[in-house]
């Protein structure tokens, strides 16, 4: 199946972003990877017994200044502040931060020996500094040479003591290595020296504070002292504000060690006499990172590097601290340029990255254009697919709603069909129905009746069973089980038969039927039962359709392969839409022609295209009608199972006519008839004939087969009633009573719609166009019979009503307007004495005839008397109104003579001329 476009745009989006960030985090990291790759990094762990005082802080000093030169290195830093537990603590810390080389300055020599051993049998190197450690797991130790330190302080202090005198030593944290040597070898030295006895030690931690805090515990010893020897300068400090603070002793020596460059530090306490003497001792952070350096580079270093101690005292101070400040402000220096190069670095650090981001943004914002575009590009793409999927799926639609409404037509169709036939059914029936009903009801029944009623039924039967059979060769043909069975015979022959078998109701109608061919045989393949209900319903229609003393010929030409069969009347001919729609079953016109014969047309044609031929059909109204059937000659257009060898023979007997005789249109009752004149319109002759028959005992009928017939009959007659069928051919039964009860000449009939459509749908049209009743089939004909009677009854109630003034203000519409016209007409010419019938009919645009029957219909009285009541009303309106004389008013009026006018206005008035206008128009109208 293939990808949705939109699908895959999504899927290149997440590829481009996933590429795209890869892109710019590679930029990103390109310095980095730059520098990594020329050069290995290393990380150092440099762990701190106390990072607390001014030599510890040297010695850190020192480091970092050393580590400018080592840029690989990177220096991470723990200060235990003189706790021993913390110190361990942070070298196991420093062990997990994976560092690359330990360098410890241990505390205590005994407790952090185990740690030590596990980082170094780990591979870790380790550099111990200072203050050396209880194990031998270690790469190097650097430090000064503590022994040789408190022996160089022994020989000091004998020597400025002169042999004899009282020395307190204030001793370092008595667990670290320095104190223990220091201790040792300066007590060895003292030895030597019986008379220079040291009289108290004091515990003094590496501390200022430790110490001034046992310096004022021990204030007597102080007191006795001669010298006070510290293990280190800051210790000295602490001894001699405690000796000043008491004011005693103060010749007292003070020796120490270290010998600080800087304020306040070993090398100016001598300078301010605090300090006899000091040793130099080196802290060995410059040294510890060099040494690193070389290990970290796979580099062989010594076991101990020593460092160099010197005496410092008043002799040598000077120039030693000249030297240490040169070196101090040296190192400083160093310290300001490093911070600069730093700076600088960071510059210029930042200013790449600025580049970096800049080229990055660069990047960015063309990988975004181009995305963009490609975006752009991908939707228009996928705007082209969508607009092309919507095209088919429009197409689609539009050929669903095709489907859906050729289905819609079908069903349409097929109830317009089914509605059809229940018309075709329903007329049949009541002609089944009605003459059975009126054999039942009779009491006595001449021969003749019975005979000829049971022959309506007898033959109404048999239109049922063909309409029967019609429909199942309908059904087979629908179903295309309909099979040909041709046999070749001779067709001039077989059609000769057929025309023959209508020469006796071809005489009996008067009408000219005959036969020619060009050919006297001729072999042709057909299957002769379908090809004879062909021939038999064309003749059959023709015969319906055309008059007595018409035509109808049937002609037999052959023109290169095929045989043509012309069966040709001069009757009635079909409009243009009725020819168009000759042979479909499902024509929604008013009434279908091929009807007019059961289903016989759409049934021929069926069965002419069986034989791959074809049935058409030429005709004009008024003129006559054509059909021609084309068949082929040869068997090449049949199948095998279509052709057998023997064709059936087809019996006259066959041929069940229907006696379509020709009503008598201008029938006329027997005798005249109290009730007056009914036209009846009724497609179907059976019916008519029937309706006529059983009407014309107590009415005046007039037949007619159509609307357009029967509406030259309605103004030519103006009858008294109108029984219309609704389906009829052309105009149908809802038009005629439109036009009935529109035209003024009309409007007053009333109309019995006869209808085999029995749905109230239909009732209520049938009413809407203003039919007066209708009636469904198979109906009663006494009902149909008392149902006329009452109308009858009714108009005459109606006329009486319209007779008077009462019915210009009130009766419907068409009516009034009708006798308003009249009225106005006749008052336009009233002083015209000679004004007549004639002319007023002429000036209504009607025949004497219809304003005769029109005026009599809806006056009850002649035209005539109409006249001079309009006259007679004009001359009262001139008694009441004016003073005119006798004579005038019945000039004004019309009449010829003063003495006529005054002898007919008694008659109508029971009162003169002159009594009237006496009693000012007083009650004459009598209701
Ligand atoms: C500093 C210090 C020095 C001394 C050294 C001994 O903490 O006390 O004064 O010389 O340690 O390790």
């Amino acid at each position: 199946m293939e990808m949705n476009s939109l699908n895959k745009s999504v899927i290149c989006q997440k590829q481009f972003i996933q590429i795209f960030f890869l892109i710019i985090s590679g930029i990103l990291l390109f310095p980095s990877c730059k520098e990594n790759s020329n050069q290995k990094h290393y990380k150092i762990g440099f762990s701190q017994c106390t990072g607390g005082d001014e030599w510890r802080r040297s010695m850190l000093l020192e480091m970092q200044r050393e580590l400018f030169f080592h840029p690989d290195l990177e220096l991470v830093y723990k200060d235990a502040v003189n706790s021993t537990q913390t110190q361990i603590k942070q070298i196991n810390d420093l062990m997990k931060e994976d560092i690359d080389l330990l360098i410890i300055s241990p505390n205590e020599s005994a407790p952090l020996a185990p740690v030590v051993q596990e980082i170094f049998r780990k591979g870790i190197p380790v550099i111990v500094l200072d203050r050396k450690i209880n194990t031998d797991a270690y790469s190097t130790f650097i430090g000064a040479n503590n022994i040789e330190i408190g022996k160089a302080v022994g020989n000091f202090v004998a020597k400025k003591l002169k042999g004899k005198g009282k020395v307190v030593e204030v001793l370092g944290l008595e667990s670290s290595s320095p104190a223990q040597e220091r201790h040792k070898a300066f007590s060895d030295v003292l030895k030597n020296y019986p008379e220079i006895n040291v009289i108290k030690e004091l515990q003094g931690q590496w501390e200022k504070d430790t110490a001034r805090k046992v310096a004022a515990q021990n204030i007597g010893a102080l007191q006795e002292a001669d010298l006070v020897f510290a293990h280190n300068d800051v210790m000295v400090k602490g001894i001699y504000e405690v000796c000043h603070k008491n004011s005693q002793n103060k010749n007292i020596l003070f020796v120490g060690i270290d010998g600080l460059a800087g304020p306040h530090n070993g090398l100016q306490m001598l300078e301010d006499k605090m300090l006899t003497a000091t040793f130099l001792y080196p802290t060995g952070g410059e040294e510890a990172i060099k040494v690193a350096s070389q290990i970290l580079a796979g580099k062989a270093a010594q076991r101990e590097y020593k460092l160099n101690s010197i005496q410092i005292d008043s002799s040598n101070v000077k120039g030693i601290k000249a030297q240490s400040d040169k070196l101090l402000n040296q190192q400083e220096d160093i310290q300001k340029l490093n911070t600069e190069i730093d700076t600088l670095e960071n510059t210029f650090s930042s200013e790449r990255n600025k580049l970096y981001f800049t080229i990055a943004c660069l990047f960015l914002t063309l990988s975004i254009s181009a995305w963009a575009f490609y975006l752009v590009k991908e939707k228009q793409a996928a705007n082209h697919q969508l607009a092309l999927q919507n095209e088919q799926i429009t197409l689609q639609k539009d050929a669903i709603e095709n489907i859906s409404e050729k289905a819609k037509q079908a069903t349409e169709d097929k109830l317009r069909f089914y509605s059809y036939i229940s018309h075709e059914f329903k007329t049949p029936l009541s002609l089944i129905i009605s003459p059975t009903d009126e054999l039942l009801t009779l009491k006595a029944i001449s021969q003749k009746d019975l005979k000829s009623n049971l022959q309506l039924v007898q033959k109404n039967a048999y239109r049922l069973l063909r309409l029967v059979d019609q429909l199942l060769d309908l059904r087979k043909t629908d179903a295309g089980k309909l099979l040909l069975q041709a046999a070749e015979q001779d067709l001039v022959m077989f059609v000769r038969e057929i025309v023959k078998d209508f020469q006796n109701k071809a005489i009996k109608n008067a009408i000219d039927l005959q036969f020619f061919s060009q050919e006297n045989d001729l072999k042709v393949w057909f299957d002769a039962e379908k090809l004879d209900k062909v021939i038999f319903n064309l003749l059959s229609n023709a015969f319906k359709y055309t008059p007595k003393g018409g035509f109808i010929h049937v002609q037999l030409k052959v023109k290169q392969n095929n045989v043509f069969i012309e069966v040709k009347d001069n009757g009635e001919g079909m409009s243009e839409k009725e020819k168009n729609q000759a042979f479909d079953l499902f024509y929604s016109g008013s009434k279908h022609y091929s009807l007019g014969t059961g289903l016989g047309l759409a049934l021929s044609k069926e069965f002419v295209n069986l034989h791959q031929g074809d049935i058409e059909v030429s005709s004009q109204k008024g003129e006559g009608t054509t059909f021609t059937i084309l068949l082929p000659l040869g068997d090449q257009h049949l199948t095998e199972n279509e052709k057998i060898d023997q064709a059936p023979v087809i019996s006259p007997s066959v041929h069940q006519f229907t006696e379509e005789d020709k009503p008598d249109s201008t029938l006329n009752g027997s005798q005249e008839s109290e009730y007056g004149t009914i036209l009846v319109i009724e497609d179907n002759t059976d019916l008519q004939l029937f309706l006529v028959e059983k009407l014309r005992k107590e009415f005046n009928i007039i037949a007619s087969k159509s609307a357009e017939e029967g509406w030259d009959k309605i103004i030519e007659n103006i009858p008294d009633l109108i029984i219309s069928d609704v389906m009829l051919p052309g105009i149908g039964g809802f038009e005629i009573t439109n036009r009935i009860k529109t035209d003024f000449r009309t409007s007053h009939i009333p109309v019995i719609l006869l209808t085999a459509k029995g749905h109230i749908d239909d009732q209520i049209e049938g009413i809407k166009a203003g039919a007066d009743v209708y009636l469904t089939k198979p109906f009663n004909t006494t009902y149909l019979i008392e149902t006329i009677k009452t109308l009858f009854n009714n108009r005459t109630r109606v006329q009486r009503r319209f007779s008077s003034e009462f019915l210009f203000k009130n009766e419907n519409k068409s009516e009034k307007k009708f006798l308003n016209e009249l009225t106005a007409i006749i008052e336009k010419h009233i002083a015209d004495s000679t004004f007549s019938v004639e002319r007023l009919s002429q000036e209504m645009g009607m025949s004497r005839v219809q304003l005769y029957r029109k005026v009599q219909a809806l006056l009850q009285m002649n035209v005539n008397d109409y006249i001079t009541e309009v006259r007679l009303n004009k001359a009262k309106a001139l008694l009441r109104d004016t003073d005119k004389s006798m004579a005038d008013i019945a000039f004004e009026a019309g009449f010829n003579s003063p003495a006529y006018f005054t002898t007919l206005f008694k008659q109508k008035n029971n009162q003169t001329p002159s009594e009237y206008r006496k009693n000012k128009g007083g009650t004459i109208f009598k209701n």
